[in-house]
């Protein structure tokens, strides 16, 4: 059993897939474990850390390898290296990426999406949503807080006194609450609005205060499977007139909010922008999404009426060695499952509820229910 360790292509990606720690974990369990030359440089990981937890170096690693670890979806370019069969473990992003997902059944490997993995007990450990979306709302507010021209906290001095600064928080999943945990820390007044009713009490529980219009849509605006649904268009219009008052008066906005599988919703119009005093500041977490604050332009930092609208690609990649260290422990807990331990060989259960549910091609074809080519579906 061979497993890789990829080295990712996007230049916008410093994490890496497996980490010293994991790889002697998967040493033994009996695999051999190939690192690509350089591949966790970015995460302060280097080729001969990899090499002290027993793994070899290599700058072809992913041929012949039976199992492929990456953090991102391999680009078709890669796929040409990659053997016919090979399991691929990544984050593969295949909401509206049809053609990526053709190349890679095309290829022949299994494609596995980590983000894909159902949120049951089971599974906590492998959930790289969570864990990297709650590096990003910490971060965030890192973010706003050094473009923040202002102190957050309330500082009395001799000179005189530093108000608080005020955070709004607009989407409370697992971003949002670290970012209202962060924000606090530092001293913030904090706000945080969401559509789901279950996070106002976690929002309260953080010692912040909650946000939204309460109505019968709202007690209903929650999926079984723990997620927001997409709000009524009256709905998004009563919620949007009371955060446009709320946000006139805010320092710092920080918005997370997603739907999975659909453009994150629009929740700051231009006019909000216009409101806030210059020098405040609003982080767009969504920005990768489609973005839920107008105005906000992926991977930059830009300055509307003297309000800053940042808007980072790869938030979490901006901890790269936090990131890359709790990644690769969801990959191990889940590629743990994968593995015959006492034959010391791959051995997937395709009938398990995990791998059903996050496997995307396999046998040459794109296998997953719901991302099957428009014209079979
Ligand atoms: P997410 O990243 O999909 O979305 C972020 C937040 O945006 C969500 O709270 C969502 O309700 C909110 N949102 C969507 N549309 C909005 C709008 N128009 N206005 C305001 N807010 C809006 O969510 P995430 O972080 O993945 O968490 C979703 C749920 O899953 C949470 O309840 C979380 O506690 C739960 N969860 C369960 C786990 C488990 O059981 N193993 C693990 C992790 C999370």
């Amino acid at each position: 059993m061979r497993i890789a360790v990829a080295r990712e292509t996007d230049g916008n990606e410093p994490r890496v897939a497996a980490t010293p720690e994991t790889v002697k974990k998967f040493k033994a369990l009996g695999a051999e474990v190939v690192v690509a030359r350089g591949a966790g440089n970015a995460s302060g990981l280097l080729d001969a850390d990899y090499e002290a937890a027993g793994a070899t170096i290599s700058d072809a690693p992913v041929k012949d390898a039976d199992l492929v670890l990456k953090v991102r979806r391999p680009a078709p370019a890669e796929l040409a290296d990659y053997k016919r069969g090979a399991l691929v473990v990544a984050i593969m992003d295949p909401y509206g990426n049809d053609a990526a997902l053709k190349a890679m059944a095309d290829a022949g490997v299994t494609a596995v999406a980590m983000e894909l993995m159902p949120r049951i007990t089971r599974a906590q450990s492998m959930d790289v949503l969570s864990s990297q979306a709650n590096l990003a709302g910490y971060r965030a507010v890192v973010d706003a807080a050094a473009e923040y021209g202002r102190a957050l906290p309330m500082m009395m001095t001799a000179a005189g006194t530093v108000p608080a600064a005020k955070v709004f928080i607009m989407g409370v999943g697992v971003a949002g609450l670290q970012a209202i945990a962060t924000a606090r820390r530092m001293g913030a007044v904090v706000t945080a609005t969401d559509v789901r009713p279950a996070t106002k009490e976690q929002v309260e529980s953080l010692g912040a205060k909650f946000l939204a219009v309460e109505d019968e849509e709202f007690k209903n605006a929650q999926t079984a499977g723990g997620y927001a649904k997409e709000m009524s268009k009256e709905y998004q219009a009563k919620q949007a007139a009371l955060t446009a008052e709320h946000i006139k008066k805010q320092d710092i906005v920080i918005t997370t909010a997603l739907i999975p599988g659909r453009p994150a919703p629009r929740l700051v119009t231009a006019a909000m922008v216009a409101s806030m005093r210059p020098g405040s500041v609003i982080v767009d977490l969504a920005v990768e999404r489609g973005g839920n604050v107008e105005g906000a332009v992926a991977g930059q930092v830009v300055v509307v009426g003297g309000v800053k609208i940042v808007g980072h690609l790869n938030v979490p990649g901006r901890l790269a060695a936090s990131a890359s260290s709790l990644y690769a422990k969801n990959l191990l807990t889940f590629v743990e499952t994968l593995i015959d331990k006492k034959e010391k060989t791959l051995a997937v259960n395709w009938d398990d509820e995990l791998v059903k549910a996050t496997v995307l091609t396999r046998d040459g074809a794109v296998v997953h229910p719901n991302f099957q080519p428009k014209s079979a579906a």
